[in-house]
């Protein structure tokens, strides 16, 4: 015994006594049983052996992408109207028909493409993910800190983000290189590069930006008639960005430093608070628009489609533990409940599969059964059994032994009412691999320069030149290029700051995987 371990408990010490997981108490925790003072270890020591072995096993592996993050909790509250009329007639999903009626929610924060502890002071998007703990079950709001995305088809979402992770070899960083060599390659992503190379690109801390849906989904009312919709949060603190040099300060000092903004003003009772905004659209194709409704490169003009008012969020509550509450918690965009549903927007399909898959991965089959990810506020039944770490059955207290349906002796039975019936407009076609027809990659580019302030627009120029001085001629030639045809100023600003002209990149010819129309053409024609 140690001289530590065999001292009486000091007077007035009433703390508890440690055990281990079997519920025996630990009566020395600092030495190991040996066969004398000096001697050997034995292998029968259970209480050693329980203590290393688990913290063998500390770590699940961390999230592919979205890795740094934190999860706070609190609540939503809804307005029961969606801005100035009646919420009911677009879509009967409970959490929003009554004003005031209050949710539960959990958020997580994360930058994207570094490790579980690096930087949060990078330039990089924002994760924005929402879960409601409603009535009828888990809803997921699996959002960004910028309204558009870097592409639009599913299957190219891995080799975006190789691209943005370390070099394979050498581990290094974001390198320009590579980065670049993407995105040149990527048309969609012009507009995204607008925002991620701007101011936009770096928010001061979690609390101050805004967060948006991104992908487009439905809403689905009483009658089963559809609409389309695109989510936004709206800070009530207001949004503030960083610029390069802030943060390249503040990573000197600190990489911690939005997850201890957030923490720092739920303690001292400064809850943050966002409100839920939308903006809707009748279900169908919508050939008015030079854009496609279900193109998450795009933004919806706010003139046509208006932001209503839904609903107001506030964090009140830090998690207790970080591993159980941020590590372990798993949004989905499959996760919708009654009245909400999916567009065909071919991000958010992909995206469904690819977050379950994952977190069975991640954290396991019975990822559903922690506290954090459980449907708190409805009553989970299902036949789904076994596997890792299945913490209980969820059979409903029906026949146990009837682990299936349908059956004549008992268990669980079907839902009398279909959630949801036949709906939205008739879909035909033959299969196929294309790409959307109305690509537009370039007019919301070039829009959203020429509204930028005069120190924006310097920003972002100042940033693409910083970047693509770093890049190989061949990709800074296709780079300016995209920029030209997005907007002559900022192709001609950032040629200029690398050493291109006009003339340097008219010769070049659409890319394959481009769409390309009268108006590129035009463009292209007239480019300088
Ligand atoms: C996390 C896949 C696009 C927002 C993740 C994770 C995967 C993934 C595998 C890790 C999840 C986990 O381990 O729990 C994809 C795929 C995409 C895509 C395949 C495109 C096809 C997007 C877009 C957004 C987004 C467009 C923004 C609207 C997020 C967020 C997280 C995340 C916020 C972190 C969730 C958390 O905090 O746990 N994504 N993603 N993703 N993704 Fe995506």
């Amino acid at each position: 015994m140690s001289d530590v371990a065999s001292q009486p408990p000091a007077e007035g010490d009433d703390r508890k006594v440690l055990t281990n997981r079997q519920g025996h108490p630990v009566h020395d925790n600092q030495n190991q049983r040996t066969v004398g003072a000096r001697g050997p270890a034995t292998l029968e020591n259970y209480q050693f052996l329980e203590k290393i072995s688990h913290f063998d096993r500390e770590r699940v592996p961390e999230r592919v992408v979205h890795a740094r993050g934190a999860t706070a909790f609190g609540s939503f509250e809804a307005y029961g109207s969606v801005g100035d009329e009646p919420i009911a007639p677009h879509t009967r999903a409970k959490l929003f028909q009554e004003a005031g009626k209050r949710t539960d929610i959990a958020i997580r924060f994360s930058t994207v493409a570094g490790g579980r502890d690096s930087s949060e002071a990078v330039r990089d998007p924002r994760g924005f993910a929402v879960k409601f703990y409603t009535e009828d079950g888990n809803w997921d709001l699996v959002g960004n800190n910028i309204g558009v995305f870097f592409i639009r088809d599913a299957i190219k979402f891995p080799d975006f983000i190789h691209s943005q992770k370390p070099d394979p070899v050498t581990f290094e960083r974001q390198v320009p290189n590579r980065v670049f060599d993407f995105w040149s390659q990527t048309p969609e992503a012009l507009h995204m590069i607008t925002l991620i190379l701007s101011p936009r690109g770096i928010p001061a801390s979690y609390r101050h930006m805004q967060g948006f849906g991104v992908n487009t989904y439905k809403w689905v009312n009483e009658e089963g008639r559809t609409q389309l919709v695109k989510y936004h949060w709206l800070p009530r603190q207001g949004v503030r960005s960083w610029s390069q040099a802030d943060a390249d300060v503040m990573q000197a000092q600190e990489l911690g430093c939005h997850t201890r903004d957030l923490y720092d003003a739920i303690a001292r009772g400064d809850f943050p608070q966002w409100e839920l905004n939308v903006q809707l659209m009748s279900d169908d194709e919508h050939p008015e628009l030079d854009f496609d409704p279900l193109d998450d490169t795009k933004v919806w003009p706010e003139e046509a489609f208006p932001l209503r008012p839904v609903g107001l969020m506030t964090l009140n509550r830090a998690p207790r533990n970080f591993f159980a509450e941020s590590e372990q918690i798993a949004f989905g965009t499959g996760v919708l409940v009654d009245g909400l549903d999916f567009s065909d927007d071919k991000m958010l399909v992909g995206r469904t599969f690819s977050y379950s898959d994952t977190q069975r991965h991640r954290v396991g089959a019975n990822y559903l059964q922690l506290p954090v990810n459980q449907a708190r506020n409805a009553e989970v039944r299902t036949n789904q059994r076994d596997g890792e770490m299945a913490y209980y059955v969820d059979d409903g207290g029906e026949n146990p032994s009837v682990n299936y349906e349908p059956s004549i002796i008992g268990g669980l039975r079907e839902a009398q009412e279909p959630s949801h019936d036949e709906q939205g407009p008739l879909i035909e076609g033959r299969l196929t691999r294309k790409r959307i027809p109305r690509t537009n990659d370039y007019a919301q580019a070039g829009e959203r320069y020429l509204l930028s302030e005069q120190w924006e627009k310097d920003d972002l120029v100042a940033n693409l030149i910083d970047g693509l001085s770093q890049c190989d001629r061949a990709i800074q030639e296709r780079m300016i290029w995209h920029l030209y045809l997005a907007e002559d100023e900022l192709g001609q600003r950032v040629g200029e700051g690398i050493g291109i002209v006009a003339d340097d990149v008219r010769h070049l010819k659409p890319l394959q995987s481009q769409g390309w129309g009268e108006a590129e053409q035009r463009r292209l024609d007239n480019l300088g």
